[in-house]
Parts: C-alpha cells; sequence; structure tokens
C-alpha cells in the first residue's frame, strides 16, 4: 500500500471573541493510503468540516501542512473532488448541466457528445434519470444533494472527500447510495476521506474510523479498524459476529470517551501515531481497554 495523503502536525486556530485565539485542533498527524476508505466520526463543531476543507485546499491550516502524492498541496485541485455539507450547486444551471460543468473542467477536450454522456452516466447512478433538465431550485435536499454525489463521482478523481454526503437522504435512498459508492469506490481504487455522523455507515464504508474528540482543542483519539470482511453486505453487517463490539465502541466513545479522552489523554498518548484499535474477536472485542493496550 502506498500512502497517498499525509496530515502533518496541522493546527487551526482563530481570533477569539474577547481577544486571544482558540484552538480547534493542533498537532493532528493522519496518514492515508492509496485506495483507503476512511471515515471520520466526532460530535458536532470538533473541526471535521475544517480538515476536509484543508485537504481540499479550500482552507488553509494555521500550522502544519498536507502531503498528497508527496507534493504539498497548494489550493483546490480536480483530483481532489468534494462532496459538502450543503449542496453547493450552481443555481443557474440544470442537474445536467451542473455535472456537465465539472466533467467539462476534468476532461477539457472532451467532446460535447462525451461530456454529455458521462454525466448522465453519473446522474444515473444517483437515481435521477429523468430530472436532467431541472434546475436546483425544483429539486429537494435530497435530490440535490444526489446531484453533489453525482458530480463528484463523474470527474473519477484520485481523492474523494466527502462531508456528510448521506445525512439529507431518505434511509432508502441512502443505503442505495451508500452500496454504490462503495463499489465506485473500490472498483477504480479511489481515496475517500468521509464526514459522519452515522455510526452504520461508518461501519458498512470505512476500512478504518477515525474518532475525533470534542473541541476546542479537538484530537485524533484513535484509528478503528474496521474488522469486518470486504465483502460485507449492507443489509447483513449486524449478523457479523465482530459488529456489536464495533458499534459499541464507537458509541462508547461518542458518549462519553470524546470528552474525557480530550481532557485527559491517556498514558504515553502520541499524537503523532494515534493508537490504533482492533477489535477482532478474542479478549479485545470485549474490552475497549485492552484492545488498546493490545495494539
Ligand atoms: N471563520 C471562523 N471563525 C471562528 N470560528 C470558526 C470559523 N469557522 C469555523 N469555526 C469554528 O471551528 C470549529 C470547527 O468547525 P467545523 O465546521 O470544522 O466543525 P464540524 O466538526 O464539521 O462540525 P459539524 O459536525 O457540525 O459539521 C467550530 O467550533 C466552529 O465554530
Ligand atoms: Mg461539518
Amino acid at each position: 500500500m502506498t500512502r497517498q495523503i499525509s496530515i502533518e502536525g496541522i493546527a487551526k486556530r482563530y481570533p477569539a471573541p474577547g481577544g486571544g485565539e482558540t484552538t480547534i485542533f493542533e498537532n493532528l498527524w493522519l496518514r492515508v493510503d492509496r485506495g483507503e476508505f476512511v471515515c471520520v466520526i466526532g460530535h458536532s463543531g470538533c473541526g471535521k468540516t475544517t480538515v476536509l476543507n484543508i485537504l481540499a485546499g479550500l482552507d488553509q491550516p494555521s500550522e502544519g501542512c498536507v502531503i498528497v502524492d508527496e507534493k504539498e498541496i497548494a489550493g483546490p485541485s480536480l483530483d481532489r473532488a468534494v462532496i459538502f455539507q450543503g449542496h453547493a450547486l450552481l443555481p443557474w444551471k440544470t442537474v445536467l448541466g451542473n455535472v456537465a460543468y465539472a466533467v467539462s473542467s476534468r476532461w477539457r477536450r472532451a467532446s460535447r457528445a462525451e461530456v454529455e454522456e458521462r454525466a448522465r452516466r453519473a446522474i444515473a447512478t444517483v437515481g435521477l434519470a429523468g430530472s436532467e433538465d431541472k434546475k436546483p431550485s425544483e429539486l429537494s435536499g435530497g435530490m440535490k444533494q444526489r446531484v453533489g454525489i453525482a458530480r463528484a463521482l463523474a470527474i473519477e478523481p484520485k481523492i474523494l472527500l466527502m462531508d456528510e454526503p448521506f445525512s439529507a437522504l431518505d434511509a432508502l435512498t441512502r443505503g442505495t447510495l451508500q452500496e454504490e459508492a462503495r463499489r465506485i469506490c473500490r472498483e477504480t481504487g479511489q481515496t475517500v476521506y468521509m464526514i459522519t455522523h452515522d455510526v452504520d455507515e461508518a461501519i458498512y464504508l470505512a476500512d478504518r474510523i477515525v474518532l475525533m474528540t470534542n473541541g476546542p482543542m479537538a484530537k485524533i483519539a484513535e484509528i478503528v479498524v474496521n474488522p469486518l470482511p470486504a465483502d460485507r453486505r449492507q443489509g447483513e453487517i449486524h449478523h457479523d459476529p465482530n459488529y456489536y463490539a464495533l458499534r459499541n465502541h464507537l458509541l462508547d466513545f461518542l458518549v462519553s470517551r470524546s470528552v474525557s479522552f480530550r481532557d485527559d489523554p491517556p498514558a504515553g498518548y502520541d499524537p503523532r501515531n494515534p493508537p490504533i484499535v482492533r477489535l477482532d474477536g478474542g479478549e479485545a472485542s470485549r474490552s475497549p481497554a485492552a484492545a488498546i493496550r493490545a495494539a
């Protein structure tokens, strides 16, 4: 496996209202390999979107840097597509227009027919065939979100950065798109960095799950390796013997350890190498503390 993304000691600070500054996070380190699907979980406001925007090149860290494919990033790139937490569509363009615009920026020499073909395919993938000529104002929130997903998938980026991409969707559509996203990423070897609040979504999609503590001064508390088999199927993950240990571990983190870890990190915690947690059967799966020790 080759490393594709390396987050190296980044910090983000903002001026505080009463003077001084607020540190959203600092000394954040993370490495993501090519073709890996990483999900980030953490409470609202801890800095997940900020990190994603820095990876996208849309925001700058106050300290540290991000290396992608051995080069420090300096601004946005079509190699790194973003699916935003909001929808961020061009309101004056149709569904087809929005997706085709991205496709033609990526392949500048493609013919109009080729661009349209690729855009239509992506639109069909997200279940919006028949809505190509609608404007964003004529779409529901979930439909707009799907256009955003189609736009990102259509340009086949090396890295897909997704900020809660499926949160505005009904359960059925969400399930279908999660399956589709996983299939496409596995087939194309795309690297994915995705933020989610949905523990089951992370368990289904991610190879590794990054747990961020609450802010300010948020930390990467640990990185949980998904023990479920790679050929897992959406509706069946809860039958896997490791599913509940994993789910409980993630929920325990969100309920209590996301605060306690920030305020009182365990002895020996090294932000450069956050603990790797493996919950694949045996002693470790029954005790998160034991699992961390084992790692
Ligand atoms: N321009 C700004 N000035 C000051 N503080 C900011 C600014 N932008 C963001 N913040 C703060 O940075 C913190 C992290 O914001 P961010 O949007 O990254 O959180 P998040 O983890 O994505 O939250 P959510 O889950 O709600 O989307 C928040 O506490 C927010 O108030
Ligand atoms: Mg956010």
